[in-house]
C-alpha cells in the first residue's frame, strides 16, 4: 500500500490574509501570480497583491486551461526569474500555476511534458490558494491541460508538482457565483466517489474519500443556496481537499474519462461535465462496485439494508442533489451526437480508464453515450 502527500496543508477560515508569513515559510521573494479573471474581478486577487504590490500576474488563464496559454506564461516566467509560482483560483489556475512552475526549469513546451515524471529539473515551489470547492488540485501531483492541437486534456504527473503549500481560506468561497459551487462541488464529489471505488483504492484513501462524501452530500445544497454559512463553506473546503488528497493517491475514474474529453471537444465546465455523467457511469459500475455504493449511502444516512437497494438509493441521491443545485442536463450542453464514437475513444484513451472498477472499452463508452443521449 503506497500513499504520499506531501504538501504544508494550512486550513482555516481568514488564513489568506497571512499569505505573506507563508511565502516567507517557502524562503521566497520573488513570486509570481498565477491567476483567472473570475478571481480577479471577485477582488480575491487584490488581497495577495495587497501583500506584494511589485508582484507580476499572468491572470489570463481559461476554464480549461490551453497549452498555448501555459507555454506563452512560461516564456514571460523564464525572462522573470521567479522563487515561486502562487496559484489563486479553481483547477484551472492551480493546475497552470504547476505547469507554468515545471516549464521555468525545463526547457520546451507543455505539451513535451504529457504523462508521467518527464521533466529533468525539479518544477520552481508552488503556494496553491483554491478558491473554488471542487479541485483538489492542492493536494495532488497532476496538472490537467488542454492540447490546443489535439482538442485533448492531457495530465501532466509528477512527485514534484504536489504544492510546497495548500493555503485554504473557506471565506475564499464568499464571492464564489452560485452555479460555480454547484459545479465544482460536484466536482469534488465526483473525485471523492471514483476515489472510493476506482482499482488503486486503499483502505488509506477510502477514509479520505467517506468523510469527504459525508461533508459533502450534508453542505453542497446549503452551501449553493447560502454561501454566507460559514459551516457549509469550510465543509465544502475541507471536503473538496479530502477528496483530492483520495483521488491523488487512488485515481479517478470512466467519468472523469469522459468529462475530461468533453471538456477538450467542447470547453464544458469540467464540473458540469462530471456532474452529468457521473449518474451514469454509476449504473454501469453498479455490478462491480455495489456494497462500495452501499457503503457510501450508509455513510451519508440512507437507511436501506439491502446492497442492491442502497446502492440505486445513491445514484438517485446524486440525480436529485444534482438537480437541486441546477446542474443543467446533458441535453442542454449541445453535444454533436455526430461525435459520439471520437469522445468514446478519447474517453478509452484517457490516462485513468485503466482505473475504472469495472473494465471499460470504446463499445462500452458508446452504450453509456447512447443513453445519455436517450
Ligand atoms: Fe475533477
Amino acid at each position: 500500500m503506497n500513499f504520499h502527500i506531501p504538501t504544508h496543508i494550512i486550513f482555516e477560515s481568514g488564513a489568506l490574509s497571512n499569505i505573506q508569513k507563508v511565502v516567507e515559510t517557502c524562503n521566497a521573494s520573488r513570486p509570481f501570480l498565477v491567476t483567472d479573471q473570475g478571481v480577479r474581478k471577485a477582488g480575491i486577487a487584490d488581497t495577495v497583491l495587497s501583500h506584494f504590490p511589485d508582484l507580476h500576474v499572468c491572470d489570463t488563464i481559461e476554464q480549461n486551461p490551453k497549452s498555448t496559454t501555459i507555454n506563452a506564461a512560461a516564456e514571460t516566467v523564464r525572462t522573470l526569474n521567479p522563487d515561486l509560482i502562487i496559484g489563486l483560483g479553481g483547477g484551472s489556475a492551480l493546475d497552470a500555476a504547476k505547469s507554468i512552475a515545471l516549464l521555468a526549469t525545463n526547457p520546451g513546451t507543455i505539451e513535451e511534458y504529457e504523462g508521467r515524471h518527464k521533466y529533468t529539473s525539479p518544477p520552481l515551489p508552488v503556494l496553491a490558494i483554491p478558491t473554488t470547492c471542487g479541485t483538489g488540485s492542492e493536494v495532488t501531483w497532476v496538472a490537467v491541460i488542454t492540447h490546443v492541437g489535439r482538442k485533448f486534456k492531457m495530465s501532466i504527473k509528477g512527485p514534484h508538482l504536489f504544492p510546497e503549500v495548500a493555503l485554504i481560506d473557506p471565506d475564499t468561497l464568499k464571492t464564489l457565483p452560485h452555479h460555480l459551487i454547484a459545479s465544482t462541488g460536484m466536482d469534488a464529489l465526483t473525485h471523492a466517489l471514483e476515489a472510493y471505488t476506482a482499482k488503486p483504492r486503499t483502505l488509506i484513501t477510502d477514509l479520505f474519500a467517506l468523510k469527504a462524501l459525508q461533508l459533502i452530500f450534508e453542505s453542497l445544497e446549503t452551501a449553493y443556496n447560502d454561501i454566507s454559512n460559514k459551516k457549509a463553506r469550510e465543509s465544502m473546503m475541507l471536503g473538496s481537499t479530502l477528496a483530492g488528497i483520495a483521488f491523488g493517491n487512488s485515481d479517478v475514474g470512466a467519468v472523469h474519462c469522459v468529462a475530461e474529453t468533453l471538456g477538450g471537444l467542447y470547453d464544458i465546465p469540467h464540473g458540469v461535465a462530471n456532474s452529468v455523467v457521473l449518474p451514469f457511469v454509476m449504473e454501469f459500475n453498479v455490478p462491480v462496485v455495489k456494497d462500495r455504493y452501499a457503503a457510501i449511502a450508509r455513510t451519508i444516512g440512507i437507511k436501506e439494508k439491502d446492497d442492491t437497494a442502497a446502492a440505486q438509493s445513491l445514484i438517485k441521491k446524486v440525480k436529485l442533489l444534482s438537480r437541486s443545485v441546477n446542474i443543467p442536463t446533458f441535453q442542454r450542453l449541445n453535444i454533436n451526437k455526430d461525435n459520439l464514437r471520437e469522445i468514446a475513444e478519447k474517453s478509452f484513451h484517457n490516462n485513468s480508464n485503466s482505473s475504472n472498477p469495472r473494465e471499460i472499452g470504446v463499445e462500452e463508452y458508446i452504450d453509456i453515450l447512447t443513453r445519455m443521449w436517450a
